[in-house]
């Protein structure tokens, strides 16, 4: 008589485990997905970009310590140089484009410019930077 009302609650115990454990495996088996997934995705691009962003990052900071000689930018104008030449690989679906072609060779034209005559002092260097960022916002406007 007494184990009747007792065997409604243990089903829902059993439920509520199935539940949690299918939760569980549900949450591990998303995580792994995401993980191969993330494993398969082409990180180049990415990391052309923030690469530049870091150099270009480098010569305002080198402005704001008044660190600005040619020993001291040269380093970070020639890696965004260099950089500017894997714009069409990191791109390949947009390296066909020719406004995307245009933004690429325009950055390219502005460090060929800035390495032609390097700055001499933190004006020119900040100058240069804004340049450079010009370039990098030309093309986002289009393809960002
Ligand atoms: C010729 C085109 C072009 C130039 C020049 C360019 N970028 Fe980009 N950038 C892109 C495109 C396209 C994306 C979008 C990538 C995406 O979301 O797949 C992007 C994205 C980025 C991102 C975000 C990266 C991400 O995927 O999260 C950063 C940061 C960035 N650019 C920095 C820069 C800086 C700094 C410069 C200049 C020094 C610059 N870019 C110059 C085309 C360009």
């Amino acid at each position: 008589m007494n184990t009747q009302p007792s065997k409604p609650r243990s089903h829902a115990t059993r439920y509520l485990f199935l539940f949690l454990l299918g939760l569980v495996i549900g949450s591990v088996a998303t995580v792994m997905a995401v993980r191969a997934i993330q494993a398969r995705k082409d990180h180049f691009h990415e990391s052309v970009m923030y690469v530049q962003e870091w150099h270009l990052g480098q010569l305002k900071k080198k402005v704001e310590q008044n660190r600005c000689t040619a020993t001291d930018v040269l380093p970070n104008l020639k890696a965004l140089r260099t950089m500017a030449d894997d714009l069409e690989p990191a791109f390949p679906d947009l390296a066909d484009d020719k406004r995307f072609a245009e933004h690429a060779s325009k950055m390219r034209a502005r460090l060929d410019a800035a390495l032609a005559s390097p700055p001499l002092n933190c004006a020119g260097v900040a100058t240069t930077a804004q340049g450079i960022g010009e370039t990098c916002k030309g093309c986002h406007q289009d393809f960002r």
